[in-house]
């Protein structure tokens, strides 16, 4: 066996008790880069402490601005972060590296697109891979200059400064698309629209406001008036429901499991998991229990569920689920039943080709998984019988780490996963959070 494999056993006992989830990823990273562009020091907790945070904050220290979190008990981020603020980030000596991170190169893309700077991003080989032109395009019918000109893959340098308001009709549904124009159009005079396909996470519309920059939204659109500069703001983060969907689809699928999921996120742009749940039969509910700034959170509880059902999840559905479809399309593997993921075609540029890795993962089981253009159909095997000394390749990727890893958790012979590490990025306590509910 090669050394970075990580052995996957059974849980001793069904998981029941309660649970905090780390904070949310998508909210740590606003709260970090937001907290870097504000004038004076803002206040942040509960910020994820995780590989891809990390790399949003040794960003923003590269370009200026100072952070002083510290690990607290409950294992989070929390202090002050003094950000460069109307004087703008300033030129650093080398490339920022920005890791594994899509959001973090994404958003900063927009971050320095306003400023007379000459940045160069680059990453991860996985990052490295990944389409940036989605981003840069925009950008560039803002002013904003990236060389080399029309390149799609990183490392890209930014040339920015003097920018004009857009209208922007995304081709895509990407959080990470309409947050960079919209931080960019902030430091254009007028007023800069993103409108999308179907509605993508709307956390930057929901927390600019923390910062005293005023956003408009409505289901598949958003905009921000220009100029406006963020000044110091305060930001609680909930716990993130794309951690929590994993040890939610772990007890739906574990017999005799009962779990709750306490202080994480509900934004409904998030929680579609649980309907995809509801819609397999699962027994999931969510309960709000209060709200931080603007962002409601709760409880989501989960219970074992012997009889799934498949079930067809519409393309305007798959923005709002689209961290936590390997993880469905396993549990759609144990259901009766077809279930059909309509339009899943961004799966191809996440972390790793994820469309390719469920079917892989899937045929390891014996489960028919198959694409028909960007649909995505998985025909389950309810009491789908785990063959002896499956290995599965994470392919460094985060999500696929903990969704095969559940193969194991959940059944009753162990799994060997490549690369089990990857979970860093995200989750790094998962292993020891799943085990302690089944104890
Ligand atoms: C994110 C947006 C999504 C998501 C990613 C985080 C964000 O990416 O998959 O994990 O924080 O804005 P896309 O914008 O590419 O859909």
């Amino acid at each position: 066996m090669s050394d970075n494999v990580t052995v996957i056993k059974p849980l001793e006992n069904p998981m029941h008790g309660s649970t905090r989830v780390p904070g949310d990823k998508s909210i740590s990273h606003r709260a970090v880069l937001f907290s870097a562009m504000a004038e004076g020091t803002s206040r942040v907790s509960g910020v994820l402490d995780s590989a891809d945070v990390r790399s949003s904050i040794g960003a923003v220290r590269a370009l200026g601005a100072q952070v002083s979190l510290e690990k607290q008990a409950d294992g989070s981020l929390a202090g002050g972060i003094t950000g460069w603020g109307a004087a703008g980030p300033s030129q650093p000596a080398e490339p920022v590296d920005c890791g594994n991170s899509g959001t973090t190169v994404r958003l900063l893309m927009g971050i320095l697109a306003p400023w007379d700077i000459q940045v160069t991003l680059t990453g991860d080989s996985s990052l490295c891979k990944r389409p940036m032109r989605r981003i840069t395009a925009p950008l560039m019918k803002m002013g904003a200059r990236f060389l080399p000109e029309g390149r799609e893959t990183l490392p890209i340098t930014v040339h920015g400064g003097g920018l004009r308001p857009l209208t922007y009709d995304a081709p895509m549904a990407s959080a990470q698309l309409k947050t960079a124009v919209l931080l960019a159009g902030m430091y254009a005079s007028g007023t800069t629209t993103v409108n999308e396909p179907a509605p993508s996470r709307n956390h930057t519309e929901l927390m600019l406001p923390e910062y005293g920059v005023a956003t408009t939204a409505g289901a598949c659109t958003a905009s921000v008036t220009g100029p406006a500069q963020p000044q110091a703001g305060e930001v609680l983060v909930p716990g993130d429901p794309s951690s929590a969907a994993f040890l939610a689809c772990a007890a739906v699928l574990r017999p005799e499991s009962s779990i709750q999921i306490e202080d994480v996120s509900l934004n409904t742009a998030r929680i579609g998991f649980v309907r995809t749940l509801e819609r397999m039969g699962a027994q999931v509910s969510v309960a709000h229990t209060g709200a931080a700034g603007k962002e409601p959170y709760g409880i989501i509880e989960a219970c074992h569920t012997p009889d799934l059902r498949g079930c067809e999840v519409p393309a305007d559905k798959i923005a709002g689920i689209i961290d936590e479809i390997p993880v469905l399309a396993l549990v759609a593997a144990h259901a009766h039943g077809i279930t059909v993921f309509r339009q899943v075609g961004e799966l191809r540029v996440k972390e790793t080709d994820r469309l390719a890795a469920i079917m892989d993962g899937l045929a390891k089981l014996g489960v028919d998984a198959w694409c028909e253009g960007d649909d995505l159909y998985i025909e389950g095997q309810p009491g789908l019988q785990v063959p002896e000394g499956l290995e599965f390749d994470s392919l460094g990727d985060h999500r696929l780490a903990m969704t095969w890893s559940l193969v194991g958790l959940t059944g009753k012979v162990p799994v060997n996963i490549k690369d089990f590490e990857a979970v860093r990025v995200s989750y790094p306590g998962f292993l020891d959070d799943i085990e302690r509910l089944a104890r």
